[in-house]
């Protein structure tokens, strides 16, 4: 049985952060990352297969697609197809709640939207952990996606092991600001700009030291429900994957005045006794990790510097949803 249906996936965003590569096409990470899901950013896409059309058809918020944007999709389905035998051509309608390429983890919740989708519309039906390694063939964000709360993405030792494991549902008064300083699409994309960071950074080796401690301490952090540790370890590794980019060649930055001007505001709400702490991906846009409780207050003060449509206030969000038709 095959099943058409509209599946949403949620966008994460990363507190320790996975950049780089060890096996390009398979998508394996040379190191584990851990996330947030976010609640206000997502995807939603369907897909089916039709005798009635000649080829794979991708429209992505409501505009057909070009040639090399429908081809990365059939690549990813692929997938799918080659252990179900289906040649049939696919039609797939993609919408995103959320800037697509701005370093909003556009990637993230699109490929995990359409990995859950193609699992019903193929009937492979793959049970969550190891569509968590489908997702991660598209996007290795993608792989964390699948889950909510705070999720892990175990590195593994091949293709079959580097999967996601949920580690915590986050409902303990946390949520995130996210400050949109720009939403326009980014000039160097992830998959390049982190290709770029491990072939060429000399601090690339010292990143891999120290994400793999940041990792074990933002566990235990995590399990204590120890708000300022977790917070501490987030703003200190974001920090850490930035510099190796300033380290490659040619140099990597994806800040703008405005991301300086957000982080800022974040040290000095800190000052002031409000426990908030920032993260950057890679894009402009600044991430403000902080007790749900305190991010109507955080918010008002962002906006004496920020438009309001700059400014949204997200809880943690949930796995991938099957949506009624
Ligand atoms: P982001 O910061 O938004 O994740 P990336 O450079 O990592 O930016 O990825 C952007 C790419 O993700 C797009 O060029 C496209 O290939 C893919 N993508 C984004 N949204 C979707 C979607 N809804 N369906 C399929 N692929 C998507
Ligand atoms: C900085 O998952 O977008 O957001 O695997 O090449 O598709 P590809 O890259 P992507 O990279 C995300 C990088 C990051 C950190 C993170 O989300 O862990
Ligand atoms: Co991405």
């Amino acid at each position: 049985m095959t099943i058409e249906k509209k599946v949403r996936a949620y966008t994460n965003i990363a507190l320790i952060k996975y950049w780089g590569k060890r096996d390009e096409a398979a998508i394996l990470p040379t190191s584990s990352s851990l996330s947030l899901t976010l609640d206000a950013f997502y995807t939603e896409t369907s897909v089916a297969f039709k005798e009635d059309i000649t080829q794979d058809t991708f429209y992505l918020n409501g505009v057909l697609q070009n040639e090399a944007a429908t081809q990365k999709v059939s690549r990813f389905l692929k997938l799918f197809r080659e252990p179900t035998g289906i040649q049939t051509p696919a039609l797939i309608k993609s919408t995103n709640f959320v800037p697509t390429a701005a370093g909003l983890a556009s990637s993230a919740s699109g490929m995990a939207a359409l990995a859950g989708a193609a699992n019903l519309a193929s009937g492979l039906n793959l049970p969550d952990q190891e569509l968590s390694t489908y997702a991660r063939r598209g996007s290795g964000s993608a792989t964390r996606s699948i889950y909510g709360g705070f999720v892990e993405w175990q590195m593994g030792t091949s293709s079959e092991d580097s999967y996601a494991v949920p580690i915590d549902d986050a409902n303990w008064d946390i949520g995130m600001l996210v400050v949109v300083v720009n939403s326009r699409q980014k000039e160097v994309s992830s998959r390049d700009g982190m290709k770029n960071t491990v072939e060429t950074s000399p601090f690339y080796a010292g990143w891999l030291e120290s994400t793999a401690k940041d990792l074990i301490e933002i566990k235990k952090a995590i399990h204590s429900h120890d708000f300022q540790k977790v917070g501490e370890i987030t703003e200190s590794n974001g920090m850490k994957m930035h510099g190796t980019m300033l380290g490659a060649n040619p140099p990597l930055s994806y800040w703008e005045p405005y991301s300086v001007v957000a982080m800022q505001l974040v040290r000095q709400l800190r000052k002031e006794g409000i426990p908030c702490y920032f993260t950057m991906d890679a894009g402009p846009n600044v991430k403000v990790l902080c007790r749900l409780s305190d991010s109507e207050k955080i918010k008002a003060r962002f906006a004496e510097v920020f438009r309001t449509e700059q400014l949204i206030v997200s809880r943690p969000g949930k796995g991938l949803q099957i949506m009624s038709n």
